[in-house]
């Protein structure tokens, strides 16, 4: 039979790669948790609609990059390319929006048909923190701090922020108009795509990613000389915020972002150590979108970065991986052996449910049951057979150090347990 084959660019996360996974995601749910941030979790499928309203109709990600489908009742649904949509989406139905500010936090799968290649996936994994209801600069100052703490936290430096204001609509219209005088008379220059934007959305043309566009692109306007003056009093504020906190920045006026709903601030932490994929944590503020989607008028503000990406960087920063090992593997040699060593584990998880312990499943001779526990990495094998059982012990045999087996009764196997393995860390 022909094997079914997994889809192009969605990924299996397996262990014990697995356990990276987890201690990432505990230590951020840690550390927003403390910084009082709440989880929010959405649907992975929401109304195409919601989507083509936010991101924009003339984006890349709406254009191309949606997975896009009917259900049975003929409504368009789409997989979500984002987060994002999603939390404001359920932040206005469930009323979270009405003179209440939320700071709140999501993670998980999105979707977008792009080309795989390294660190570009058509399944990737998010995390995303949105506060809502917040002016800034305050919380934009707040919000950068995490990503920067998170960082340190996992030892990475070789990660750069970029940092741009997008000012409001009423100073992009002027921006807009800008662009489009500029690309205008040089239309011949632009490709297909940018040609079909230069009048539905010309800031598009500027994250276009052809090189033969890049020199035209570099001598188009600056947004940032086109911005209120309530926009660059909010950005020199967040960027005071920012020096005082001791948090190093570059100004980058050609930041644009990929996604319509942006004004204000936006921001990229960037790396030169992933190839290409070098985007890391990206986000901005998007004060008119709650709006647009038929809420009050909120101001808002979030980022999101892609965990296949963190990790690599974590790796490439030279990030251990977190072992996935036991503390104890149960060698129980024997059928009449089972009931009684089963009886004894669940004791001792009983007494000491934070230790790992993994009992040998599928039988074997004493010597394989002992190859299956070094395998495993366990500090300790417990050893059960017929005369242990018979005088009611315990073999404990050290599987790390040149050390021989001891014997103890079974009234004293927790005891005996203190000398390897830190009480404080492994007792409730
Ligand atoms: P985004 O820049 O489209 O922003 O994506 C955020 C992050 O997701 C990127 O910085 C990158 O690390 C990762 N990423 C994007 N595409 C891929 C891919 N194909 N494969 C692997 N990783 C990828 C947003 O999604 C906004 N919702 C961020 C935001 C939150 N803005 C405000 N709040």
């Amino acid at each position: 039979m022909s094997q079914i084959q997994s889809i192009r660019g969605m990924g299996d996360i397996l262990p014990p790669d697995s356990a990276a996974w987890q201690a990432l995601e505990s230590l951020l749910r840690d550390l927003l948790i403390s910084y009082g941030y709440e989880e929010i979790r959405v649907p992975l499928v929401e109304r195409t609609e919601l989507f083509q309203r936010s991101i924009g109709e003339v984006t890349d990600i709406v254009e191309k990059e949606m997975y896009t489908f009917e259900d049975r009742n003929g409504l368009s649904l789409t997989l979500r390319p984002e987060i994002t949509a999603g939390i404001v989406r359920a932040g206005i139905s469930n009323g979270m929006l009405h003179n209440q500010r939320q700071k709140l936090w999501s993670s998980g799968p999105v979707f977008r048909y792009e080309k795989p290649q390294k660190g570009r996936y058509r399944q990737f994994h998010q995390f995303d923190v949105e506060a809502l209801g917040f002016e800034g600069p305050d919380v934009d100052a707040e919000l950068i701090i995490i990503t920067n703490r998170i960082w340190k936290a996992l030892g990475i430096d070789a990660i750069e922020l970029e940092l741009n204001s997008l000012g409001t609509p009423e100073s992009r219209v002027r921006y807009r108009q800008a662009l489009t005088d500029y690309f205008e008379p040089r239309q011949d220059e632009l490709d297909k795509d940018s040609q079909d934007r230069l009048h539905r959305n010309p800031m598009r043309i500027l994250d276009s990613k052809n090189p033969e566009m890049k020199s035209l692109i570099a001598d188009a306007p600056l947004i940032t000389d086109y911005l209120d003056p309530a926009s660059q009093e909010h950005f020199s504020m967040l960027c005071e915020l920012l020096d005082q906190a001791g948090i190093p920045y570059r100004l980058n006026p050609r930041l644009v972002r990929g996604l319509d709903y942006y004004t204000r601030t936006v921001f990229e932490w960037v790396t030169d150590r992933l190839g290409s994929q070098g985007a890391v944590c990206s986000g901005g503020r998007y004060d008119g979108l709650i709006e647009q989607l038929g809420g009050k008028a909120t101001p808002a503000i979030g980022w999101a970065f892609g965990v296949e990406r963190l990790l690599d960087l974590y790796r490439e920063s030279g990030g251990a991986s977190p072992r996935a090992d036991r503390d104890i593997y149960v060698v129980a040699v024997g059928d009449s052996v089972l009931q009684p060593a089963f009886k004894l584990v669940e004791q001792l998880r009983d007494a000491r449910p934070k230790l790992k312990v993994e009992m040998n499943c599928g039988g074997g001779s004493f010597k394989s049951q002992m190859k299956r526990a070094d395998r495993s990495g366990a500090t300790l094998a417990l050893i059960l057979g017929e005369q242990e059982i018979a005088s009611q012990s315990v073999g404990i045999k050290p599987l790390r150090e040149d050390v021989g087996q001891i014997n103890v009764d079974w009234s004293s196997l927790n005891a005996a347990l203190h000398d390897y393995f830190d009480m404080k860390t492994n007792l409730n």
